[in-house]
């Protein structure tokens, strides 16, 4: 017998073109959080099913302007960050890195402040409708520990990271780990730890290798990163072609585009996750396409940093991975929505800079634009896979990662497909109604 049945419409991606929607569909659920089957109230069983979940209080029905969405993944995104979400975004990279974000995440060596950032934090992503997400923590061991807790309480699917930045010149004196080998002994303290509380809590939780970026850390921690990746078979996170002062600084002192610095480290993986990448060249693209490494594609963060657009579609139809992220705090809310928006504007707006051969002069890239479909595909699917989780669609097999939307107007009859063109535009925090996660409810609007 199914532990759970959700009655009502939902929308799930097809394929990254399209997006099914399924009209007073039952979706069965396992004790174990799985979707077990779907049915079409053409099914012989359907009503035998709904009269027996509701008998039993195992239905939770939707009401009429409540739709079904898969919980989103947020593929990128600074936890420590949240108290300056939305500040001096009009500032260049390195200056907001110095004078904002350094001194801010140097806070988090007091563990009382991490647990009252922390827990606030993973409640604001739950209730944007995000219910997995990839984050960077700070070089500190036990904040790190507590932002994983608090997910596992809150119930949000997490992987965490500790970050490494020990480069004396890119990194001041003050947030900065002591030497390599300090680094790399934190970073498996850490893991092991991870470890442990996920062993004792029966939770997903992962630990990441977090090299920040390349500026910031020395060869012999890439190395041991590396080692430590491989050793305990870990996701890796990064910040990778970022803007143009990132990249031009990885020529520099390497000679060579940061992509080829992080291969040459055997830190590009299929468990590898590196945000922005918007001065990718077409070398550095085929190379993370041949490591199956995944972009996080950072739309928002990208107009304040970026100095470039990333061609999403062209990503797409040459088969690279890529999923969807918010980077608080150079994007301003933890919200999947406001990004899967951004994402089909800038697709719009692709000018001459992501595309050398063509003259300053001309303005637009043809074919550069991306759908809707596109879009949500990268918020759900694309994410999922990225982490290799059976999360990300509606579908059996597939884990019970929801959120549960309202649609406010009832102006105009619309279509299924319409109805979903206009929740993605609209949806914000207010409309989201619960979250589940595995089948189990993690937040509910009061
Ligand atoms: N590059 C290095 N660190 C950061 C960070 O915290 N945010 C962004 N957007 N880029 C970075
Ligand atoms: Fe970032």
């Amino acid at each position: 017998m199914e532990n759970l049945v959700i009655h009502g419409t939902y929308f799930t991606s097809k394929n990254m073109n399209e997006v099914e929607s399924h009209e007073d569909h039952l979706i069965c659920i396992d004790r174990c959080g799985t979707i077990t089957r779907t049915l079409s109230p053409t099914n012989d069983e359907y009503s035998q099913i709904l009269n027996d979940a509701r008998q039993t209080e195992r239905l939770i029905e939707l009401k009429t302007n409540q739709y079904l969405l898969p919980g989103f993944i947020d593929l990128h995104v600074h936890a420590p960050q949240w108290p300056q979400a939305g500040l001096a975004l009009d500032l260049p990279l390195a200056d907001w890195l110095n004078h904002y974000t350094f001194p801010l995440e140097a806070k988090f060596a007091d563990s009382h402040y991490a647990r009252y950032v922390y827990q606030d934090f993973v409640h604001q992503l739950l209730s944007h409708g995000t219910t997995t997400a990839m984050m960077f923590g700070t070089i500190h061991n036990d904040a790190n520990v507590e932002l994983a807790r608090q997910s596992i309480m809150q119930g949000l699917r997490a992987f965490v990271g500790q970050v490494v930045m020990d480069n004396p010149e890119q990194t001041p004196e003050y947030y900065r780990n002591q030497s390599s080998t300090t680094a790399l002994h934190a970073t498996e303290q850490f893991i092991k730890k991870i470890f442990a509380l996920a062993k004792k809590t029966s939770s997903t939780v992962v630990p990441v290798i977090t090299p920040r970026f390349v500026p910031s850390r020395t060869d012999e921690a890439l190395t041991g990163l590396s080692q430590l990746a491989r050793q305990y078979d870990l996701p890796v996170q990064s910040h990778l072609s970022e803007s143009d002062w990132e990249h031009g600084y990885a020529i520099k002192r390497f000679g060579i585009h940061d992509t080829a610095v992080m291969d040459h480290f055997h830190l590009l993986t299929k468990k590898s996750v590196m945000a922005h990448g918007t001065q990718l060249t077409e070398d550095d693209l085929t190379l993370l396409r041949q490591r199956e490494t995944t972009i996080a594609h950072c739309p928002i963060s990208n107009i304040y940093f970026g100095n470039g657009v990333l061609p999403v579609r062209k990503l797409l139809a040459h088969g690279n991975s890529i999923g969807l992220g918010s980077d608080i705090s150079g994007g301003y809310l933890p919200s999947l929505y406001h990004n899967i928006r951004q994402a089909i504007k800038s697709s719009q707006m692709l000018t001459d800079g992501v595309d050398s051969s063509l003259p300053a002069t001309v303005r637009g890239v043809k074919d550069s634009r991306i759908t809707m479909a596109n879009a949500f595909y990268l918020a759900t699917v694309g994410g999922a896979k990225a982490l290799q989780l059976k999360t990300g669609k509606i579908a059996p097999g597939f884990q019970a990662d929801f959120q549960i939307v309202n649609d406010h107007q009832t102006l105009m009859k619309l279509s299924s497909a319409d109805i979903f063109q206009r929740l993605m535009y609209q949806t914000e925090q207010q409309d989201i109604q619960s979250v589940y996660v595995a089948g189990k409810k993690v937040y509910e609007r009061e």
